[in-house]
Formats: structure tokens, sequence, C-alpha cells
């Protein structure tokens, strides 16, 4: 029999989830003395392993998402002493590059919705050059020729995903964390407060708090009062890898994101001669069917953005769900349940929000207070849509 509403014995920090955002979140804990554990049947893997990796605060930047912006640009600004410690920790380099990034304009269109977006960013106070078609080409000679302009930004970079993942496993078990390499079959909840989890084997974990990070299937772990179930959806992406012979180096010298009919798409060149190209996004459940149609159309308008990544070895195509949000932010913190606290929800910004996603979460596990910049992202801001859900 559990006693009612004590917290339990067990672990400090049982994390839900060994994606980079639940390893990031049991590294902090774990180097501030909590004891921690994370529960993943394959940890260091999720979304990352799809994800290109871009750090673009300011090329991603989306109409209506100014609150978030200031998170997103928090992280970036961690990013290299972020990365500096990782490697300084594990000896493993994150393929963190901080090359900028190009924004380029297929047809008029395409330029005017740029133009646009060069005036919103500017209007924000974020460093955005407009040049010319035939600067872009001189800073990217492989690019068409029919490219009309496009955004110069130095400041948005880019890390390699599946590396960081890598090195937060290494870091979380030099720091201490314990791993449970099987699912979460559910939550449990002693009187008002979280208690822990039972593993699909039946083993059942207590902890003092326990972290929901379990990315797009945040909101189907069994055993969550309704009222506290993010709202979390998965949003497909399929994304391409290439290779870029040592005879063709360097292909781009910087990540190359283009409007192409209206459409986006993105070249993310890494240092090891690996082109990502993404990404569709498709809102169809649970699907991650690589599709030839998703395939043509990113090969499609990369083409016309580069026409020589014909020549290049298609390596690898795959499709990963990113944790969707109603806002597109993430869910940071305390939730109305004591004992249960979120870390999901970071939608497109998982890789570049890993940094200062560490930091609230060890500040709300180690004080219980949220950091005056992360407020804005608790899943108070869903209370009212979480009651109703609940009834
Ligand atoms: N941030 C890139 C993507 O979500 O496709």
């Amino acid at each position: 029999m559990l006693s009612s509403g004590c917290p339990p014995q067990g672990d400090d920090v049982l994390v839900i989830g060994g994606g980079i955002i639940g390893l990031v979140t049991a590294w902090r804990a774990a180097q501030h003395g909590l004891r921690t554990a994370v529960v993943d049947p394959s940890p260091g893997g999720g979304a990352a392993r799809v994800a290109a990796g871009m750090l673009a605060a300011v090329t991603e930047l989306q109409y209506g998402e100014q609150t978030l912006l200031d998170l997103n640009l928090a992280s970036a600004r961690r990013y290299p002493s972020f990365a500096a410690e990782l490697t300084e920790a594990t000896g493993l380099d994150l393929g963190y590059r901080p090359c900028g990034t190009l924004a380029v304009a297929l047809d008029s269109d395409d330029r005017a919705a740029l133009r646009e977006l060069h005036a919103f960013q500017l209007s924000l106070g974020l460093e955005s050059e407009w040049i010319s078609g035939r600067d872009c080409r001189r800073l990217e000679p492989m690019l068409a020729p029919g490219v009309r302009g496009g955004l110069r930004v130095d400041g948005d970079h880019q890390v390699d995903p599946r590396r960081l993942g890598a090195a937060l496993l290494r870091a979380c078990e030099l720091a201490g964390v314990t791993f449970h390499r099987d699912l979460a079959d559910r939550v449990t909840v002693d009187g008002d407060r979280a208690h822990g989890v039972v593993l699909r084997d039946g083993t059942a974990l207590t902890a003092g708090q326990v972290v929901l990070a379990a990315g797009s299937l945040s909101a189907t772990v069994a055993g969550l009062p309704e009222h506290v179930r993010p709202p979390v959806r998965p949003v497909k992406g399929q994304v391409l890898r290439l290779r870029i012979p040592q005879a063709y180096a360097p292909f781009l010298s910087r990540t190359v994101r283009g409007v192409v009919r209206g459409g986006h798409v993105y070249l993310v060149p890494r240092e090891n001669g690996e082109l990502v190209v993404g990404a569709t996004s498709e809102e169809l459940g649970w699907d991650t069917t690589v599709t030839a149609g998703g395939v043509y159309e990113l090969l499609r308008d990369a083409h016309d953005l580069v026409p020589g990544i014909t020549e290049l070895p298609l390596s690898e195509t795959l499709a990963g769900l990113r944790p969707g949000s109603p806002d597109n932010a993430p869910m940071l913190g305390p939730t109305a349940l004591p004992g249960l606290l979120l870390a999901t929800g970071h939608h497109r910004n998982g890789v570049l929000l890993t940094p200062v996603t560490g930091d609230v979460m060890a500040q709300v596990l180690t004080t219980g207070e949220v950091p005056a910049y992360a407020r804005p992202f608790t899943s108070a801001r869903f209370a009212n849509a979480l009651q109703e859900q609940a009834v």
C-alpha cells in the first residue's frame, strides 16, 4: 500500500524518454547531485536521429512566434559553451559548425515572401542581410543561376543531432545516470502526486520527480490524469541524406534554405561529407512511411536551388515525428500534478532548444522555480483547454 501524498523513495528524478531532451534533462539533474534515471528502450535515438540539426532561430522565424524566438535565441547563444562543455565531458565531437545560413528565393513570388520575412526580422532587431542573387552565388557557387536573392544570416549555425544524442548519452553515463532500457508502460499516481513509472516488463520505479520527455509519444503514456496530459501530436518530417564525394567538396560552405514556389527546403552540409535535405511537414498521425512523393518533392526543390545535387549518392531516406504542440512551443517545468514535470512539445526546435531546456529543467528540478525567461513555456498556458479535455 502506498503512503498517500508523500514523495516516494527511489530516485530523485525519473525521466521518461531518452531522446536529446530527456538526456539533457537527466545530465543536468545528475550534475546537480540528483539521483537520476532514464526510461527508454533505445536512449540516444528519437526524432534527433532524423533531424538535420539547424540552429536556425532567425531563418526559421515564424510569424506570431516572437515569444518562442526569445527562447530560441537564448538557446542559440548557449550553443558554443554547451558544445564545448559536452565535448570536454565526453571526448566526443558534436559536429557543431558555426557556418551561418543563406536563405534564398527561387522565383519572384518567393523573393517577395523572403523580403517580407527580412522586414519582419529587422523589425525584431535580428541580424539578417538582404543580398542579390549574384552575391548569393558568389557565396555559394553551386546555386542555380536563377536564384533571385536571399538573406545572409551569419548567426544561424548547425550541429549533428546524432552526435549530440551520442554525446549526451555518454555524458549521462559518466554522470551516473541509471538507464532502464524498456518502455514506460504507465505513470503511477499516489493520492495527489506522481509517484513513478511501471515499465512494460512490470518493474515498478519510484521517484521524487517524474519528467515526461517522450517527444511525440508524450501524450500516449498511460496513467496520466487527463488534466495533465500534454497536448502533443506527431508531425511527420521526411529527410534525405546524400554524400558529397571528396572531388565535389566543398559543395556548399553553409546551410542553404530555400523558398521554392512557396514551399520550403533546406540543405545542410556537414564537415564529414554528409548533405542533409529536408523536410516535409505532414499531419499524418503515427505514419513514418518514406513516400515517393515526399522524396520527389524534396529532390525537385533542392535541385531547383542547387542543380548539382543530382550527381550525389543518396545514402539514406528517413521519416521522423516532431513533437508538435498547439502553439509550436515547448512545455517546460511543473504541471498541475505535483511531482510530474514536462519537457516536451519542442516541435521544429528540439535540437536548437536542447541547451536551454537543460538549464530550465535543472533549475526547476533543484529549486522548484521556473526561471523568468521560461515562464511563458509552462503547460499552465493550456490549463483551460486541459481542464475541458478532462471533463
Ligand atoms: N527545424 C527543421 C524542421 O523541423 O524540419
